[in-house]
């Protein structure tokens, strides 16, 4: 099929409201903590079983790649908010809320931004496409991670940023621009600053954290709008999570009246044992560990994972396992059967 045709269907079966499910979500408690998933937007049209899971646990849902730039600006005059229009209608349809992921990331970026040149060029393609982006969905994305991945891989002195377009053309100041076109698109949003690998025991992870923390203590000296950090927390499996370092990582940013909130969570498990109710065990406890160690200084305002069922995860691009056996990062398994993750997320979410 080509793309327009693909396009036209698909709406069509949106417009139709075929993304229901049976109403079996209640409405989340109001002193839990809100947990969701990531959504792909081809397996929520195609996937009856997905639908449904996803209306029974989560009260959030988050496009996985549908509102990253490749897809929403296949070109500069063009944005596509075909993907974003969907999952918001299906969270809609089921009393769920959506995030926004995400407005500026070196990852998935269409080719035409290459040839974006000098502060000027790059400021105006920024403002074009926050205030374009943020605005199309006012009021209907109460959160949004605006700034993905911007610490440097292996932060020292000086160098504690990520190259990227942004940083290349207009200096250090391009997350606090980003931030404030954010808040005058939409006011009422929660800005995020999204990160990985801030959460285990070891130098790396400590530099990365201290790094963060330098980027929000300037953003805050300098009054710029940034109201959340959020741990990606793509757990590798067979490391440990650092609870004192999360804990006063957490709590410092707390004393900047700034929330914290998991966004990304998956258990990396390809040097995980290979024995399943062993591996499952070892991925529940590195969930509980990384969420009691936030709770321990500010409980998360939202838990999200970066999907929900084994089926449809990302993991397997990058870690497959020696043996053969395939992964089981996220809270239900390819059946989607509930897996010990998923009762360690919500025995934390219910009690909060
Ligand atoms: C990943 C998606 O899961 C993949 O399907 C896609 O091919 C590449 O991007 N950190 C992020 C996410 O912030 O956007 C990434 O998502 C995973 C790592």
């Amino acid at each position: 099929m080509r793309r327009r045709d693909f396009v036209q269907v698909s709406l069509a079966v949106a417009a139709h409201a075929a993304l229901q499910v049976p109403a079996t979500h209640a409405a989340a408690p109001s002193r839990r903590i809100p947990y969701g998933s990531a959504v792909r937007g081809d397996a929520l049209v195609d996937d009856y079983d997905y639908r449904t899971v996803l209306a029974e646990h989560c009260q959030l849902v988050v496009p996985e790649g549908g509102l990253k730039w490749v897809v929403v600006r296949p070109s500069e005059d063009r944005f596509d908010f075909y993907e974003g229009d969907k999952l918001l209608a299906f969270a809609d349809q089921n009393g769920m809320k959506m995030r926004g992921h995400t407005l500026i990331w070196h990852g998935a970026m269409p080719d035409w931004t290459s040839s974006i040149r000098g502060a000027e060029a790059a400021e105006k393609a920024m403002t074009k496409h926050i205030h374009t982006v943020v605005g199309q969905y006012k009021g209907r994305i109460p959160s949004w991670d605006v700034i993905n991945e911007a610490i440097a891989e292996d932060p020292r002195g000086s160098d504690y940023l990520r190259p990227n377009l942004w940083l290349e053309n207009m200096g250090k100041g391009y997350i606090e621009t980003a931030l404030r076109l954010a808040a005058e698109a939409d006011p009422q949003a929660q800005l995020v600053i999204n990160e990985y690998d801030i959460e285990c025991v070891g130098e790396y992870y400590e530099n990365r954290r201290n790094a963060l923390l330098r980027v929000v203590h300037d953003l805050r000296d300098r009054g710029a709008p940034i109201h959340a950090v959020g741990f990606q927390g793509h757990l590798k499996g067979q490391y440990e999570i650092d609870k004192e370092g999360v804990s006063s990582f957490v709590a410092e940013l707390k004393a900047m009246d700034v929330d914290v909130l998991v966004t990304e969570l998956d258990v990396i498990d390809n040097l995980l044992p290979a024995d399943e109710k062993e591996r499952d065990q070892v991925i529940a406890g590195r969930v509980t560990d990384l969420l009691e160690a936030i709770s321990d200084a500010n409980p998360p305002t939202a838990i999200l994972t970066w999907g929900i069922t084994d089926r449809y995860t990302w993991v397997p691009t990058w870690f497959t396992r020696d043996d053969g056996r395939l992964n089981r990062p996220l809270p239900l398994d390819r059946d989607y059967k509930t897996k010990p993750m998923m009762d360690a997320i919500k025995r934390f979410a219910a009690r909060a």
